[in-house]
């Protein structure tokens, strides 16, 4: 889909685009203007750090009410303390499903719950992972804007298995023997070690476990206009190459959990997940098949980020009389999607397939990308894109900000790593929100920023949630991009009024895409 070509485009974007954006930054940490646009890194926290960056990304359609604005700010180093659980059935790539319930104490200790599953609705519990261990935040991320690194030290692993089948699957894959532990002869409901400081990884490994997810660390706050406000924290991401995974340092984040204190009312999973402990694994609810339909237009719920560092927003519509979509992928250099630097609009056809055997409830599709079309937002970008060679990406010197190219009459455009046309192997489904509104979610893009083009490399596990604008609204299609380059981001970041400006510009942001990152999907 659109994201074929996506999925390339990181690499190629990574490569040349971001060096543009890295220098950019570089000059301006130097010059001291203390912009926004570069987070500085501390050496190391000090108690008293705080570099709380302030603002606000704003989803949105068109008819959404104001009300429905939130403030989002991040500090750094995050603030842990607590609780914090997961508020759906999570899948991992593999696919694996599980619910999560960490805490983490003043001392830096933490007690992570971990809750797995054989069935995509979160029903049928296989095994739970009780981690003991210390986490020592370490210093802002170079790499992920906004991130925390952090270095997780485990002293214990316990598990307890849930049933005689959920034994033998696991005894099927493990090494006979872990840490003294014969696996075909635990009793289920009984806590067991699997790991601990004097013993190998080699059963951990085996699991496909680790806690490298704690690598990266970022905590938002989301202050609602009504008062009320929610936590969430987001750890970092899963290798979608199951061989990769134990080794991963983490670039992107997981879909987030929500500070159990402080979460999205309502939430029955929080519930379940909070009172949950290693013998008793929360049994999620089945959820009626949810039915919606891809039709209108479905918009990102935040800034996203992508394990390669860029922060973007997808806007998507879907016509399935015609078969035809539209993608649109709005790149930002910051993490609250402040910052443009480029937006990515991409057109095709597309076909639903079968139901997915791996992940029951979700479909396949196959995309195709047909064309692709790049608005520079910033100097740097136009710059970069404006000295490729004629012939392999766009009018070769005709770049210029805010002003749309279209890369079909060049096949594409060979610095993005962006071929036309191009087909990708997805997989989607439909969850209701808590409030039953649907939610759509799109297939992960392979972390190596490779594409699905092959149906073996078809995704497991999905992106954040699009929601659906109401209303049927058509996704414009006079070009917007002409007057979005007039927006900076201190327009932006107007939050306290013009509540119609900002839902304009909002609005104009949401348009894009970007395809490139991972898009698509
Ligand atoms: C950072 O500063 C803000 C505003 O001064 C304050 O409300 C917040 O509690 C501080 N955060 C930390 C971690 O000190
Ligand atoms: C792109 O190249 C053309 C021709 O060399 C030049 O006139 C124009 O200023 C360049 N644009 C940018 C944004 O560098
Ligand atoms: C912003 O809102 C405040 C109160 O909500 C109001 O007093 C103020 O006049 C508004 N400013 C503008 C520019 O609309």
């Amino acid at each position: 889909m659109k994201c074929a070509e996506a999925g390339n485009m990181s690499n190629g974007l990574f490569s040349h685009l971001l060096k543009g954006a890295w220098l950019l930054w570089q000059v301006l940490f130097v010059a001291g203007t203390g912009s926004k646009l570069w987070e500085v890194p501390t050496a190391s926290f000090t108690s008293s750090s705080n570099l709380s960056e302030g603002l606000h990304w704003v989803p949105h359609c068109q008819n959404r009410h104001p009300q429905d604005r939130v403030r989002i700010t991040a500090d750094v180093p995050p603030r842990l303390d607590g609780t914090w659980v997961s508020t759906r059935c999570e899948v991992r790539p593999g696919p694996e499903f599980l619910t999560r319930s960490y805490t983490f104490h003043p001392n830096r200790h933490l007690q992570a719950l971990q809750h797995y599953y054989t069935d995509s609705t979160c029903g049928d519990p296989a095994y739970s992972l009780l981690i003991w261990g210390k986490l020592r935040l370490r210093q802002a991320s170079w790499i992920t804007s906004g991130g925390t690194e952090a270095e997780p030290h485990l002293s214990k692993v316990g598990i307890v298995v849930h049933s005689v089948a959920a034994r033998q699957r696991l005894a099927s894959g493990l090494p006979p023997v872990c840490v003294g532990l014969t696996l075909g002869r635990v009793v289920p409901g009984k806590l067991y070690e699997l790991y601990n400081t004097r013993a190998g990884r080699g059963c951990l490994a085996a699991l496909g476990f680790s806690m490298m997810e704690l690598g990266l660390i970022r905590v938002e706050m989301q202050h609602h206009s009504h008062g009320g406000k929610i936590l969430e924290l987001f750890l970092g991401d899963i290798h979608t190459d199951w061989t990769q995974r134990t080794h991963y340092r983490p670039t992107g984040y997981q879909q987030p959990l929500q500070n159990a204190m402080h979460h999205i009312h309502p939430c029955p999973v929080c519930a379940l997940v909070y009172r949950s402990s290693e013998q008793r694994p929360p049994v999620l609810p089945r959820r009626s098949a949810a039915s919606a339909s891809l039709a209108g237009r479905w918009v990102s719920q935040r800034c996203e980020t992508r394990p390669t560092v860029l922060f973007l927003t997808r806007d998507f519509s879907f016509d399935p009389e015609q078969q035809v979509w539209e993608g649109i992928y709005r790149h930002y250099s910051d993490p609250f999607c402040s910052q443009p630097m480029f937006t990515l609009r991409a057109s095709g056809h597309y076909a639903q397939g079968n139901p997915s055997s791996k992940v029951l409830g979700a479909t396949e599709f196959v995309f195709k990308v047909t064309q692709v079309r790049i608005t520079a937002m910033e100097e740097p970008t136009a710059k970069l894109l404006n000295e490729t060679r004629p012939g392999k990406c766009g009018r070769a010197g005709g770049w210029e900000v805010g002003v749309e190219q279209d890369l079909t009459p060049t096949h594409g455009c060979t610095v993005l790593g962006i071929k036309l046309p191009h087909k990708e192997f997805e997989l989607f489904k439909f969850e209701p929100d808590h409030r039953k509104h649907p939610l759509l979610f799109i297939g992960e893009r392979p972390t190596d920023g490779s594409s699905p083009d092959r149906p073996q490399k078809r995704p497991t596990s999905f992106q954040a949630p699009m929601v659906l604008c109401s209303g049927g609204e058509r996704p414009h299609h006079q070009p917007p991009h002409h007057s979005e380059s007039g927006f900076n981001s201190k327009q932006v970041q107007v939050t306290g009024n013009g509540t119609e400006r900002l839902t304009q510009l909002v609005l104009l942001l949401l348009g894009s895409v970007l395809c490139s990152l991972s898009g698509i999907h």
